[in-house]
C-alpha cells in the first residue's frame, strides 16, 4: 500500500485525487480546514485539520500526520485560493499577500518540514495553474502565486534530486473557483471569463472527481519529464 500526501481533499480537485488514491487500495493522508465525510469514512483516509494560512501550526499539523512514517510516494501539493480578480492598479496588497501565503509559502513550509524529517520522498506534483503563464487581465495576485510556485518547485527540484517534482497545471475543473470566475466576475472587464463560461458543463471542464482520476493516471508519466519542470495536464 502506497501512502500519499494530499493538501486541500476537503472539495473539488483535491477530493477527486483522494477518492482515486483510496479506490486504488492506497492510504491518503488529506490536509484541510474543513471535513468531507465521504472520505473520512474510508479507512485508509487520515484528515489532518491544518489551516495553510498559520505557518506555525503547519509544522507541528504535518509532523503529526507522519508519526511512524518514513517514506511518501507522492506529495500533492493542490490547496489553494483564488483572491479577487482585479485589475492591477484596483488589487488590494493585503489580499494578494493572503493569496500568496496559501499558494506559495504554506507550501515552502509543508515541504521543509518534510524534507528536515528526514521522509524519503519519491514524487511531488505542485497544483500549479495555466494562470502562472498567461497574464491574462484581473488574475492579479494568483497568477503571481502561481508563477513563483512554479519557480520554487524548480529550486526544490534543484536541492533535492533523489525527488521528482513538477509544477502541474491541471486544465479547468468544474469547482467552487469556477462558481466565482463564471458566476461573479465581470466579463467584459475581464475577457478571459467567457473562455471558463463558454466550457463550464462540457468535456472541456470535468468536475473534481472525473479530473482528480484523469490527473492521477497521468502522474507516473510525470517522471519521464524534466525534473522540476512545469508541465500542462491538456499537452501530456
Ligand atoms: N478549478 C480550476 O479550474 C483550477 C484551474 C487551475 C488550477 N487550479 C488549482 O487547483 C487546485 C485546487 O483547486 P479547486 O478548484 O479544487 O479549489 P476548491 O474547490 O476551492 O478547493 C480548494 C481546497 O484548498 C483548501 N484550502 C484553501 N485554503 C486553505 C487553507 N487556508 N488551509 C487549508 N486548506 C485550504 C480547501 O480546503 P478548506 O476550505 O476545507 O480548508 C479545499 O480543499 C488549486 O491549487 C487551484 O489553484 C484549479
Amino acid at each position: 500500500m502506497s501512502t500519499v500526501f494530499i493538501t486541500g481533499t476537503s472539495k473539488g480537485l483535491g477530493k477527486g485525487f483522494a477518492t482515486y488514491f483510496l479506490q486504488e487500495g492506497n492510504q491518503v493522508l488529506g490536509f484541510s480546514r474543513t471535513e468531507d465525510t465521504e472520505l473520512t469514512a474510508h479507512p485508509n483516509f487520515k484528515q489532518n485539520n491544518i489551516d495553510l494560512e498559520d505557518f506555525d501550526a503547519i509544522e507541528q499539523v504535518v509532523e503529526k500526520a507522519l508519526e511512524g512514517i518514513t517514506e511518501l510516494d507522492l506529495v500533492i501539493l493542490n490547496a489553494g485560493v483564488l483572491g479577487e480578480i482585479k485589475s492591477m492598479v484596483d488589487a488590494d496588497i493585503s489580499n494578494m499577500k493572503n493569496v500568496m501565503d496559501v499558494n506559495l509559502w504554506s507550501n515552502k513550509v509543508v515541504l521543509d518540514t518534510l524534507f528536515k524529517k528526514g521522509i524519503k520522498v519519491k514524487q511531488v506534483v505542485g497544483i500549479s495553474s495555466g494562470a502562472s503563464i498567461n497574464g491574462n487581465k484581473g488574475w492579479s495576485g494568483y497568477s503571481i502565486s502561481k508563477a513563483a510556485f512554479n519557480m520554487m518547485i524548480k529550486l526544490y527540484a534543484a536541492e533535492h534530486q533523489e525527488t521528482h517534482f513538477t509544477a502541474l497545471a491541471p486544465g479547468l475543473i468544474d469547482t467552487g473557483m469556477q462558481d466565482y470566475l463564471c458566476e461573479k466576475v465581470n466579463h467584459e472587464e475581464f475577457p478571459s471569463m467567457q473562455r471558463l463560461q463558454d466550457a463550464r458543463g462540457t468535456q472541456a471542464m470535468p468536475n473534481g472527481k472525473e479530473a482528480g482520476k484523469m490527473i492521477a493516471k497521468l502522474i507516473p508519466s510525470l517522471l519521464n519529464t524534466p525534473n522540476g519542470s512545469y508541465q500542462d495536464v491538456r499537452k501530456l
